[in-house]
């Protein structure tokens, strides 16, 4: 099941939006991060960032055979052989990664999904303890060039809550302008 208000705008406009390598910087990936996870790859505006940044490998998981066509293309074009593309619903089939096994989980524009929790709960079941999460989102302000509706965007508190209802502690938050914040926690036991 496809995540409600997750289709994308064309990716040039997509991709102005972002700077991904400061936000992956300023989000705690860099070069002694291990192999990564990443739910919602879209057109791999990050994956490939995070693929040249890091000294693992980073599963790129999406639901639409185009997104993954397209990470998959940039890849190639790059020379990375550390991206796995995945296609893959992770809502009715979860990640399919082993538990414990990875350092890192990128939730980008994804937590406005209808069961927050769940994700947070699997992302947490695949991390090893030490691991972290960072989430972004669209800022809770309708001035924003895109981002879910608004009777469904998540308020940076939501995603907080969430998180550590999901057992996550050592929260730090991030104002990513000039659209989205950002928050990194830790898993510290399963
Ligand atoms: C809003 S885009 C965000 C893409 C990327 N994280 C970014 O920030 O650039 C959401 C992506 O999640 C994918 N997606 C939606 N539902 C999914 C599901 N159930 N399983 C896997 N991918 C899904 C969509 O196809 C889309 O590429």
């Amino acid at each position: 099941m496809k995540v409600r208000d997750s289709g994308m705008p064309d990716e040039e406009m997509w991709e102005k939006f972002f700077d991904p390598e400061k936000t992956l910087k300023t989000l705690g990936v860099g070069n002694k991060t291990g192999d990564v996870a990443e739910f919602g790859c879209g057109y791999g505006t990050f994956t490939i960032p995070a693929a040249k940044m890091i000294k693992g490998k980073i599963f790129a998981i999406d639901i639409e055979p185009e997104m993954i066509s397209i990470t998959e293309k940039k890849k190639k074009g790059a020379g990375l052989d550390n991206i796995i593309p995945v296609l893959r619903d992770f809502i009715s089939e979860g990640s399919g990664l082993k538990d414990n096994s990875v350092d890192y989980v990128m939730l980008f524009n994804i937590l406005h999904l209808e069961n927050p929790v769940d994700l947070l709960l699997e992302a947490k079941r695949i991390l090893k303890i030490g691991g972290k999460i960072g989430i972004i989102h669209w800022n809770y302000d309708q001035t924003t060039p895109r981002g879910p509706a608004m009777g469904i965007r998540p308020k940076p508190q939501d995603c907080l809550n969430w998180a550590l209802e999901a057992g996550f502690v050592e929260p730090t938050k991030y104002d990513l302008k000039p659209y989205h914040y950002g928050i990194v926690l830790s898993k510290k036991e399963n």
